[in-house]
């Protein structure tokens, strides 16, 4: 039986119906389903409009669907409309018409509302868990490189050399503000609709706080017009997956590039990779190349939401049954990303020599050559161009500025001295950036412990949720 035939004359078209059921995908929401009908049920108990047997027999029936629903089987449903007519049906086929009374007092815009935002909850939780185990895998990657160096490039030009510790650190400074972005969402959504009805307001005394409190809500949301038609929290949550897509992307193309052979600063770990049809000596980096594509699948998702509320007048309109799909579709895209990533970087090998190698040669040296002038009283604008000059002849006689003898040093740079060389060495490189944030060894080594107890600190909340 349908939620709303009495109305109608005519049965719908048959295309029309098949097409408008949002079942096939909203049956990923039984449990939160059957989660907020539960706490639904008990408030209709509380407040008079079922009786305690009815109340237990809607209860039990719940319960027994929520066993059922582990089986994929019983939610082979052609007819049902959506999880909220799926587990009506259910309801009655176990319980008989006393099933009907659930819906005393409350409307599918209000549940699935409710729903979205469980699932949402659920999800972040599962994701910041992910999250630390990639931000795990960093930091372990990060203490094992020691003082080990590598270029740092700006317009992928060799730009400074930087401990490679520093590098793996900078990502886990976009996963901790991606772990940041999750928990202000879940802060935010974490407010209950039920009570709101379809858009005014349900007319029965319902507790609602005791629904918020039932389903671990904060409270109960301010308006019901807003709760039934706000989809902020998943335009919020996607926005969020979208940034975090866009960090693992950035990752995962400089580990791309790192692994090819003119890099040669990454090793692809075999169980990551895949070989060639075609090509017998091919090893390449699918594991990355995918979580680079996907970013722009979640992305997308991004997009649809935001479109899909744009322009909507308040409240419910049927279009926001648009805004599963997006949701679902980031959620588990990122799920499965956050877990290859954290794979991938607990097993992929760095080559110290190679990144050494070309840390100490391509002229990295020449901005410390400048402070060095600099320290000597020779203003900088001056500085920069005599160490220009002095690079340039290097290049055309094909060696570093650390090769050039002191005499030759001095006709580009008279204030210079034979301590000169010892400001050049890839030590004193990068011992120069001795700043908060800089990549002097004693500032990375101080940045690293930070970075495990920040990482603890978020165990200690993910743990608290749990
Ligand atoms: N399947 C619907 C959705 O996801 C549930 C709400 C339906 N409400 C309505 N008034 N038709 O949006």
């Amino acid at each position: 039986m349908k939620m709303w035939a009495g109305r109608f004359r005519q049965p719908l078209d048959p295309e029309f119906e098949r097409w408008q059921r949002s079942f096939p995908f909203d049956q990923r929401l039984i449990q939160e389903e059957l989660s907020a009908s539960r706490a639904h049920a008990r408030a209709l108990g509380a407040a008079g409009a079922l009786a305690q047997a009815e109340l237990d027999s809607i209860l039990r029936g719940l319960e027994q669907i929520g066993q059922q629903a582990a089986n994929p089987e019983f939610l082979q449903d052609d007819e049902a409309e959506d999880v909220h007519h799926f587990v009506e049906k259910q309801l009655v086929a176990l319980i008989g018409e006393t099933g009907y009374k659930l819906h005393s007092g409350r409307s599918r815009n209000e549940q699935i509302s409710t729903d979205l935002r469980l699932y949402v909850r659920h999800a972040i939780d599962n994701l910041q868990r992910s999250l630390g185990e990639l931000l795990e895998a960093l930091i372990a990657r990060a203490e094992k490189c020691g003082v080990a160096a590598m270029p740092s490039y700006t317009h992928l030009q060799p730009a400074e050399p930087v401990l490679v510790a520093h590098w793996l650190l900078a990502h886990a400074e976009m996963f901790f503000r991606d772990c940041g972005r999750l928990a202000d969402c879940r802060k935010r959504l974490n407010q209950c609709p039920l009570g709101s009805g379809a858009v005014a307001g349900t007319t029965l005394p319902l507790d609602r706080a005791a629904m918020a409190a039932d389903l671990g809500f904060d409270q109960p949301t301010a308006n019901s017009l807003d709760a039934t038609s706000d989809r902020d929290f998943a335009i919020e949550f996607v926005q969020a997956l979208s940034l975090l897509a866009t960090h693992l992307s950035r990752l995962a193309e400089e580990m791309i590039l790192f692994s090819t052979r003119e890099f040669g600063f990454v090793r692809l770990p075999e169980a990551f990779s895949t070989g060639s049809s075609a090509m017998p000596q091919k090893q390449n980096p699918d594991a990355m190349e995918l979580i680079r594509g996907k970013a722009a699948r979640v992305i997308g998702d991004a997009t649809a939401l935001v479109a899909t509320v744009k322009g909507l007048p308040l409240a419910y309109n049927k279009d926001l049954q648009e805004t599963q799909e997006p949701v679902f579709s980031a959620a588990e895209t990122m799920q499965a990303v956050l877990s290859i990533a954290a794979g991938f970087m607990a097993a992929v090998e760095f080559d110290y020599d190679r990144m050494h190698a070309a840390a100490s040669s391509g002229f990295m040296n020449a901005m410390a050559a400048a402070h060095y002038l600099v320290a000597r009283g020779v203003p900088f604008r001056l500085a920069h161009e005599q160490i220009g000059r002095a690079v340039q002849w290097c290049v055309e006689n094909h060696c570093e500025l650390q090769d050039l003898s002191l005499y030759d040093l001095r006709r580009f740079a008279p204030e210079a001295d034979q301590d000169f060389y010892s400001h050049l060495t890839l030590d004193a490189v990068l011992g120069c950036h001795d700043v908060e944030g800089g990549t002097a060894p004693a500032r990375v080594r101080q940045a690293l412990a930070e970075a495990r107890e920040r990482l603890a600190a978020l165990r200690g909340e993910l743990h608290a949720h749990a």
